[in-house]
């Protein structure tokens, strides 16, 4: 296959040369697979061994070019927490039908029972992350809606997010009426900690730090810069539920943290949302504001004292119990579902981390990481989306980076425009706001970045042989696509 002009260059700063390709794809082909190759990997950020060659050297032509696929059937990535529903979610969720207690706060008098599957979700939930509070709200957006409330982000405040997420993230900030303000992602995927003390301004009121695709955010780092501006740091943890950093559970490092348990996130009942503190007034203000200002009995118990708060205004984004007794079973799954994840992407690293030249999407925390993709670089979007066509046709499933949006060059955002909104809104009206540049110049590394990856999600019941199959898919291709 012959590289065009443009990928040639590409090749250049990538790194994965064609020349050094093949010079270092000249060895023997032998060990690739071997017990001792697989046991014996250093880890997705271990320099590529030079020596073996890649498995497709000398082999069958690519499915793509009429060759025959690794796999005869289409291999599927599932979205894991429907994937472990058994008999607990059934008996919990039975349990709230025939108690007749589907509303949290109270039953129906002698026939009904007290409700609690949302009182011991949350519980159980803090216990889980480590924390001293979660609240169960109705979805992750709510919950981000929710925290901007609960950490007193509002008009002439400006929040700093990173271009690469999704839409909640920007919207919340935006119905909350501060501004946001987008910062790069760095090859983690993650905000790039070394892009924020720029756009830091006396306005600056929080860092949104998202844990983008199970991969932690560089916390360390982004705390530092937060103590130092003063700032509150926010962790969106909405794609990384059973994620740590540096041994803490994501959500239990910041001021304040949000989850998501929609249908594509690691535990789910198809919808379903929560916010985590330590800190009982960002506790109570989320508390309130999820529930028409009020503070119920329930919550006020769990934080002890008196209330620090007068009922202020709120909406009304309360977990149904019915969604609550789903998520307590799922909770329970939560280890045992990332340590799937884990195993599937720490095989399918060793299996392909010796081809020359692979370099893998960067880890704030290898070991901390769900592990729900495996993602590595190409020269260029072309060869990304021939790579992936062509992982396709040997029936394996491939993407680029996937599940969130590059926001800042999205029409309605890039021209600053809220259709529902007049242009009095007050995130956009100041002039500071009005100078903020959106569109492609704001992140251009972002965009670099998404045409780089190349990613093959994991199911975390993929079997031995899906394992293999990938792995053997991923090498084919690695090498017809550079020889
Ligand atoms: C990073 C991030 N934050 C927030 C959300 C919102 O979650 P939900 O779909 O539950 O509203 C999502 C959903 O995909 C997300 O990816």
């Amino acid at each position: 296959m012959s590289l065009d002009n443009k990928q040639e260059n590409e090749e250049g700063r990538s790194g994965l040369g064609r020349r050094n390709f093949l010079m270092a794809a000249a060895g023997t082909a032998s060990a690739l697979f071997s017990k001792s190759v697989l046991a014996a990997g250093n880890g997705p950020s271990a320099a590529a061994p030079l020596a073996p060659a890649p498995a497709g050297a000398n082999q069958e032509p690519l499915a793509l070019e009429g060759g025959r696929p690794v796999r005869a059937t289409k291999l599927g990535a599932n979205f894991p927490g429907p994937l472990y529903y058994d008999d607990r979610e059934k008996t919990e969720l039975m349990d709230v039908l025939e108690r007749r207690a589907p509303f949290r706060w109270y039953g129906i008098g002698p026939k009904g029972g007290e409700p609690r599957k949302c009182n011991e979700f949350e519980r159980e939930l803090a216990a889980h992350q480590q924390t001293r509070y979660a609240l169960a709200v109705t979805s992750g957006t709510m919950a981000l809606y929710t925290a901007m409330a609960a950490l007193g982000v509002g008009p002439g405040d400006e929040v700093i997010l990173p271009a690469w997420t999704w839409y909640s993230c920007y919207n919340a900030i935006v119905a909350a009426g501060a501004t946001p303000v987008f910062a790069e992602i760095d090859d983690s995927m993650d905000i790039d900690p070394s892009d924020l003390e720029r756009h830091i301004t006396p306005r600056t009121k929080v860092i949104m730090a998202v844990h983008i695709t199970g991969e932690p955010a560089e916390m360390a780092t982004i705390l530092e810069i937060a103590r130092q501006h003063r700032l509150k740091v926010l962790e969106d943890c909405a794609q990384s539920a059973g994620a740590n950093y540096q041994g803490k559970p994501v959500g239990s490092i910041g001021d304040c943290g949000i989850f998501s348990f929609q249908e594509c996130k690691t535990i789910t009942a198809g919808e379903g949302g929560a916010v985590v503190s330590k800190d009982p007034a960002i506790f109570e203000r989320a508390a309130r504001f999820h529930d028409l200002g009020q503070l119920r009995e329930g919550h006020q118990k769990m934080l002890g004292g008196a209330p620090h708060f007068p009922q202020l205004l709120g909406g009304q984004f309360r977990m149904s119990e019915f969604t609550g007794a789903v998520l307590r079973a799922q909770l329970r799954k939560l280890d045992r579902i990332v340590a799937d994840f884990r195993d599937k992407a720490d095989r399918v690293t060793k299996g392909i981390q010796d081809l020359p030249g692979i370099q893998f999407r960067k880890s704030n925390d290898p070991a901390g990481a769900v592990g729900s993709a495996v993602y590595f670089r190409v020269a260029g979007k072309a060869q990304r989306d021939r790579f992936i066509r062509a992982l396709e046709a040997e029936n394996v499933p491939a993407m680029t980076m996937e599940g969130s949006v590059i926001l800042p060059v999205v029409p309605y955002i890039e021209q600053k425009q809220n259709p529902n909104m007049d242009a009095s809104w007050p995130s956009f009206s100041s002039p500071s706001a009005k100078a903020l540049k959106f569109g492609a110049s704001c992140c251009p590394r972002t965009l670099a970045i998404y045409d780089r990856y190349v990613g093959v999600p994991m199911d975390p019941t993929y079997s031995d042989q899906d394992v293999a199959d990938i792995i053997a898919a991923v090498r084919k291709v690695y090498g017809a696509m550079i020889s």
